[in-house]
């Protein structure tokens, strides 16, 4: 028994000095900013997204992230799920030039997009768009809120997150410091800036809020089944509350009956 005590005693005293070594490999390691939480109308059980807020952050893709992020997963005619109307959406697909073919003679053609098509990518591929961005490649928007921890709030606060670089920072060339970047320097130049984009229904385009909205959108882009999911389970829940409630009564009527 005393062997058991000391073996454990000498295990804990290893870590223990594996762990004061660690810490005194990396002296200077300052720690990750912690990432602020925002409010969001879809966190929690019966969240649902704002529709006003998804438009607004789809009007703010589309006029400025688009220059060189794609969501390659959205078609236009999605875009009636956040409450734009058939036409609105043949509107807005008409707005851009995509390409089709092959006609007769064999050439590919440009033609104004439709619902149908998918939303046109920035960029051909990769590579192109590497070299349009200084090496940095610009990742698919359309899952970005699900491929990051804490996606949304992450995303927020890399919209929100450029600074001047410390003193004592080295910033490698083309690279710009953002403070919650893993590493600090990201290949994206700054994409807002204070009323870039106007909104119609009078919302001030400061960049907190813009970046709030074009993450609401992109939030929906990669979950875009929530709110049906959380009205099904409000559903599911109110039926067993009914259900509980009844089998209760009948419970006690039956047993009323019998003496005990
Ligand atoms: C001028 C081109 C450009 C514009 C405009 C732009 N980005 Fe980027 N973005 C990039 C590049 C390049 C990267 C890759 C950065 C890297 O890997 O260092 C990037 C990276 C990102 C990342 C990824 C960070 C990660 O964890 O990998 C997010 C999120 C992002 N951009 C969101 C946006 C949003 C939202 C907008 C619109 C408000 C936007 N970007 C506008 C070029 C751009």
């Amino acid at each position: 028994m005393h062997r058991l005590i000391g073996a454990a005693l000498a295990a804990a005293m290893l870590l223990g000095a594996a762990d004061a070594a660690r810490a005194q490999q990396q002296p200077e390691a300052a720690p990750e900013p912690k990432i602020p939480a925002q409010q969001w109308s879809f966190e929690g059980v019966f969240g649902t997204y704002d529709r006003a807020a998804e438009q607004r952050g789809f009007q703010v893709y589309k006029e400025v992230c688009s220059a060189c992020h794609a969501v390659k997963h959205l078609f236009f005619r999605d875009l009636t799920q956040i409450g734009y109307t058939e036409d609105q959406v043949k509107g807005i697909a008409a707005q851009y030039q995509v390409t089709d073919g092959p006609n007769d003679q064999g050439q590919m053609f440009q033609r104004p997009g439709r619902p149908s098509d998918p939303i046109p990518a920035p960029f051909p591929n990769d590579e192109a768009a590497r070299a349009a961005n200084a090496g940095g490649l610009p990742p698919d928007l359309s899952l970005i809120t699900k491929a990051r921890e804490d996606g949304p709030n992450y995303v927020w606060a890399i919209l929100n997150g450029f600074k001047d670089a410390p003193k004592d920072f080295k910033l490698t060339d083309g690279t710009y410091y953002n403070e919650y970047f893993p590493g600090h320097q990201i290949k994206m130049p700054q994409p807002l800036s204070a009323d870039q984009v106007k909104f119609s229904d009078g919302t001030q385009g400061t960049v907190p809020q813009m970046a709030h909205d074009v993450v609401t959108f992109l939030s929906w882009a990669a979950e875009p089944n929530l709110d049906e999911r959380h009205r099904m389970g409000a559903k599911v829940i109110v039926f067993l509350l009914v259900m509980t409630i009844l089998f209760y009564a009948a419970k006690r009527k039956i047993w009323s009956r019998i003496e005990h």
